[in-house]
């Protein structure tokens, strides 16, 4: 079923639970994620990345999540990640897309609210006052799609526009952005990390005391799972993963490609192979997060 993502995000957070959400490039690893939901009785998001749906391909494909989410028989929410091109926010949510972050980040403080402001009216005006914005203070080294390995900035809390949140600016932030969701800064990478995660819980826990509204953690592939497992406790109600997501698909395809291609170039069971590594995936994740 539809779900909403600040409600699920909130109702998670009140029974001591984060919801997981899962970067999908196509609809057989949806599929699995919002498979292993079902079969956790669990709430989940599909996040689809702004470089999918800056193609006619990737709007089709939103499409077909929004189909996906509606039939399921837990709330699914269908999330635009890291978005800043207006046109391509505005067609996302006409294909089906429910949630945008709209992702002022790299800009410096005044600039970032001043989009995400835009992009509220610009959804006002096209009748889509109910799709959920999240917003980004604070910048995240690394690449949404590929994983090269990245150093999260565990300093420079005072700056704005890369670098870690700085609590001082979160309550006037959200206040001012009308921002439903806040995505935080805090040591997290998207992709790899070089070396051993350092994640500023003492940064995240300033931030908590400053906004009622649910925090996110981003790049959380490679962040340890009992560090994870804390994170409802100081208010991140939704947790994103992709990069892990991809390094299991990836592995699976590889060890088992050969063997298929020689079971009479055997397609449908490769995919079955696919499915059962991404709903794995995200099995354990749901089951890690909820309390
Ligand atoms: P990872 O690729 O590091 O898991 O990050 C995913 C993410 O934050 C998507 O928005």
């Amino acid at each position: 079923m539809r779900g909403k993502l600040d409600q699920m995000v909130s109702s998670a957070l009140n029974s001591g639970s984060a919801v997981p959400a899962f970067t999908c490039y196509d609809f057989t690893t949806a599929l699995a994620v919002v498979g292993a939901a079902e079969e956790a009785g669990l709430g989940v998001i599909l996040l689809v990345a702004p470089k999918t749906a800056s193609t006619p391909n990737g709007l089709r494909l939103i499409a077909a999540l929004r189909g996906l989410a509606d039939h399921a028989s837990i709330p699914v929410s269908v999330q635009l990640d890291h978005a800043s091109d207006l046109k391509v926010i505005l067609e996302s949510v006409t294909a089906g897309a429910d949630a945008v972050l709209a992702d002022g980040s790299s800009l410096p403080y005044e600039d970032n609210i001043a989009l995400v402001r835009e992009i509220r009216a610009a959804l006002d005006t096209q009748g889509a006052t109910d799709v959920v914005i999240e917003a980004e203070l604070g910048g995240l080294a690394g690449d949404e799609d590929k994983a090269f390995g990245a150093e999260g900035s565990a300093h420079d809390a005072g700056t704005s526009v890369a670098g870690l949140t700085n609590p001082a600016q979160v309550a006037d932030f959200v206040e001012r952005t009308g921002a439903q969701l806040l995505a935080v800064a805090v040591g997290n990478v998207h992709g790899k990390y070089k070396g051993e995660p350092n994640i500023r819980w003492d940064v995240l826990q300033e931030v908590a005391a400053q906004t009622e509204v649910p925090l996110v953690l981003h790049g959380a592939s490679g962040i340890p799972a009992d560090q994870l497992a804390k994170a409802p406790s100081m208010n991140v109600g939704k947790v994103n993963f992709n990069t892990e997501l991809r390094t299991g698909i990836l592995s699976t395809l590889e060890a088992e490609t050969a063997a298929h291609r020689a079971d009479g170039e055997n397609l449908q069971g490769l995919l079955a192979r696919w499915n059962g590594s991404a709903a794995t995936f995200a099995g354990a994740t749901l089951e890690l997060l909820s309390a």
